[in-house]
């Protein structure tokens, strides 16, 4: 299996990204490292090593990371993901210990230590703890596989009419990631609002009968209710799932191979990832962008994964 390090603030897609990695054979998920995002650190901190606890993820190593993004402060999302970062369901006591390394630490020590491209990075967060790990450790980048990111958008964005969420909480991280020198996939909102959990899909989730399948209908009730309020959607889009279901298939993505620069400079338009689209991209240009998906293979890759968690 390709090892994984997941950088998330769980949040609702990010915990199904979580059990979706951990469950699929394609996928070692070696840690699971924290940023703030959605809520503070230390709550999507809790919520991950509550998910991990029910995925069974003891032998996953955790690590807390950025506390604030590099120059912004720090911007929630409680009106998507509630107080707590992960409202709804409630989450089991976790037996899982927290490394005392911060994430970033915790990431440049396992890439430095693996062999060239055995590890693999995926995101679904703002890129601090990234940032950070680049300006520990410059060499990591080129000693990762790749970053698979959930972040961006090539058209609108969701927390203003240019941005996204992930970019927007950490432009400047997001900047320094995207400008290093190491291969990114980018899954931004134009695939991520077509990764819509329809009723379909949660009729599948429940069929599962499972501790795990009931957990995630449970999050997918509050953030339907949420998606529905706050942006008019008739099913939530499960972004977070994006960069994981990629790495295990990339075939159920279209991908276009583009440059994507971030903007942090100006005042409308500030996180908004900018795509060149103009066609050919350079031959040595590492960003690859996706803008399309096949939901029913995707999906069946995901009941599937969390199937196998009982
Ligand atoms: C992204 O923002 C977060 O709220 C979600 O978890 C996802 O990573 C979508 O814009
Ligand atoms: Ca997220």
């Amino acid at each position: 299996p390709k090892k994984v390090i997941l950088d998330c603030d769980p949040g609702h897609d990010d915990a199904f990204a979580m059990f979706v990695a951990h469950g699929h054979p394609a996928l070692e998920v070696v840690a699971v490292t924290t940023v703030c995002g959605n809520q503070t650190v230390e709550r999507v901190t809790r919520n991950a090593l509550g998910v991990g606890e029910l995925a069974g993820m003891h032998a996953v190593r955790f690590a807390q990371g950025a506390a604030r993004p590099l120059i912004k402060p720090h911007q929630a999302a409680p009106e998507i993901h509630g107080d707590s970062g992960l409202d709804g369901p409630s989450l089991p006591q976790t037996s899982i210990s927290l490394d005392p390394r911060s994430a970033a630490h915790l990431i440049v020590d396992l890439v430095m230590a693996s062999e060239p491209g055995e590890i693999t990075l995926v995101a679904t967060a703002a890129l601090t703890n990234l940032a950070l790990a680049l300006r520990l450790e410059p060499r990591i980048a080129e000693r990762v596989a790749e970053v698979a990111i959930m972040g961006g958008a090539i058209g609108q964005g969701n927390v203003t009419a240019s941005a996204e969420f992930n970019i927007y909480v950490d432009p400047h991280a997001a900047r320094i990631v995207f400008e290093a020198p190491w291969k990114i996939v980018m899954m931004g909102l134009d695939v991520s609002h077509q990764a819509l959990a329809t009723p379909a899909v949660l009729d599948r989730l429940t069929s599962l009968s499972s501790p795990v399948g009931d957990f995630c209908v449970e999050l997918l009730d509050y953030f339907g209710a949420q998606y529905l309020q706050h942006q008019g959607f008739e099913s939530p889009p499960v972004h977070d799932l994006c960069p994981v279901i990629y790495l295990i298939d990339p075939t159920v993505f279209n991908l276009v191979r583009a440059p994507v620069a971030v903007d942090t400079t100006s005042e409308l338009t500030m996180g908004r990832t900018v795509v060149d689209l103009r066609l050919p991209a350079a031959p040595d240009c590492r960003h690859q962008v996706a803008t399309g998906l096949d939901h029913s293979r995707f999906f069946d890759i995901v009941v599937e994964s969390i199937g196998r968690l009982g």
